[in-house]
């Protein structure tokens, strides 16, 4: 299986720059939590985190959605829950792709049962033309990207390809 580099780390860096200016300004004098979606977005979670020169506290939840490695059936399911409550919180959940949306439409429902003070996504990649479900659409979005299969940068093919320092295409 070869990789082709699709974003170098650099490209990266300073897209994580652009969107950490942007979250700095929305949440001017504000706390925020980052919400990770483990596993997928540890990797850009923490150097989002770092150049966040802000309130930022962090919190993990892990969905799974059953099917094989290529391919989400729809189905979400929680594996790992938040450990604390959000409700009044700005809350900005970290995804690593939106790609048919069916995660981010379940999370931003399950969510906002907890009644957070303001609840937005920021998405690494995001595929808009994979999507099936309406206003699946990120409020920070990194890369817009072709339908491709994605690896590294915490993204992985059946767990492999996490450790990658830049973002590639399976072939
Ligand atoms: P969605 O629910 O269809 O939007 O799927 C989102 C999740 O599918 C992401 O968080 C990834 O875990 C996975 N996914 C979608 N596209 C890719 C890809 O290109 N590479 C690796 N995982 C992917
Ligand atoms: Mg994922």
């Amino acid at each position: 299986m070869g990789i082709t580099v699709a974003i170098a780390p650099e490209e990266i860096d300073k897209k994580i720059t652009e969107l950490a200016i942007k979250i700095k300004e929305d949440f001017r004098g504000e706390k925020i939590i980052l919400l990770g979606i483990l596993k997928g977005s540890v990797t850009f979670l923490t150097d989002l985190g770092r150049k966040l020169d802000m309130d930022v506290e962090y919190d993990f939840i892990e969905v799974s959605s059953y099917g094989d490695e290529k391919v989400s059936s729809g189905v979400v399911k929680i594996c790992k829950d938040l450990t604390r409550s959000i409700t009044g919180k700005n809350v900005i959940v970290v995804e690593d792709i939106i790609d048919t949306g069916t995660t981010f439409k379940y999370l931003i429902n399950y969510l906002n049962i907890q009644k957070p003070k303001a609840l937005k996504v920021c998405a690494l990649l995001d595929k808009p033309s994979k999507r099936l479900v309406e206003n699946a659409n990120a409020d920070y979005v990194g890369f817009i990207v072709e339908d491709e299969f994605y690896v590294g940068y915490g993204i992985d093919y059946k767990q492999q390809f996490r450790n990658l320092p830049y973002i590639g295409i399976v072939n």
